[in-house]
């Protein structure tokens, strides 16, 4: 028996990096899952890996109709919506005064808005099976962070509009929680930070290392599963310590 047998999920970003690693796990625990992303390639290697349990669609978490189609997909496919994992985020790094209009749309549409429709448009499926949101945040999220002020602002909004749906929807049974990560090795630090700067926050994270997209996976896994049926509207951070 595994955790999620008979469980169907749906990852947005999974094609890499913190979301390809929850969906490998959800299926080697016996779930079903679709991971979306706006390239196929990423999908389509995380899909072959496992095609009866993991199929994939590419769609945009910031246009409305890709995240309705990613949903009807995954019923389509599987027959129900039980877990939604909004991993999917935008990031730019840097002084505001060097933000152009377009990131700082991309980091509010993706990832609060693209937040928000997710849930919205999964709620049918999710309030049928009790079903449950893992939203991916960060740690700058709750630390003042500069060169990050939009990026930690939307994950900041991210886990307070986490909070109030889990108030609001928990009398339906849906439960809502948060996976704020530290420094992970994924495509998205990568393009983020030299070697220099990872060596020098693994240095000042107290548990002395960067963490690996399954580190922030188990989190992620354990907040979906029936184990946690009785935490909601909780903010998880998977980071080494780095914001103690
Ligand atoms: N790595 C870290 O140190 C770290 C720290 C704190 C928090 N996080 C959070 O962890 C989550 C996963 O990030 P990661 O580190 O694993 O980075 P990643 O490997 O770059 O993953 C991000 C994924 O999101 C997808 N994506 C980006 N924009 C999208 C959009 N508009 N629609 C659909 N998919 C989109 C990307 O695929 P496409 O480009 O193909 O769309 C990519 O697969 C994010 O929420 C991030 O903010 C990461």
């Amino acid at each position: 028996m595994g955790r999620f047998d008979g469980k169907v999920a749906l990852v947005t970003g999974g094609g890499t990096g913190i979301g390809r690693a929850i969906a490998l796990g959800f299926a080697e625990e016996g779930g079903k899952v679709v991971v979306t992303g706006r390239r196929i390639d990423p999908l389509q290697e995380v899909s072959a890996t496992n095609p009866e349990r993991i199929r994939c669609v590419a769609a945009d978490v910031s246009r409305g109709e890709d995240v309705k189609r990613a949903i009807a997909f995954t019923v389509e496919q599987f027959g129900a919506l039980d877990v939604l994992v909004n991993n999917a985020a935008a990031c730019t790094m840097g002084p505001l005064a060097n933000m152009s209009d377009d990131a700082l749309s991309a980091m509010l549409d993706v990832n609060v808005k693209g937040t928000l429709m997710g849930i919205r448009d999964a709620l049918p499926h999710l309030g049928s099976r009790r079903g449950c949101v893992v939203n991916v945040t960060s740690v700058t999220a709750g630390a003042a962070t500069p060169m990050m002020a939009a990026y930690a602002g939307s994950k900041a909004a991210v886990e307070h509009l986490t909070r109030c749906l889990a108030v609001e929807l928990g009398p339906s049974g849906v439960r809502l929680n948060v996976v704020a990560p530290g420094m992970t090795l994924t495509p998205m630090l990568e393009a983020n930070m030299d070697r220099q700067g990872i060596d020098q926050t693994a240095a000042h994270t107290p548990l002395r290392r960067v963490g690996t997209p399954e580190d922030v996976a188990e989190a992620v896994l354990f907040l979906a599963s029936d184990q946690a049926a009785w935490i909601t509207g909780q903010v998880v951070q998977s980071s080494g310590g780095l914001s103690l």
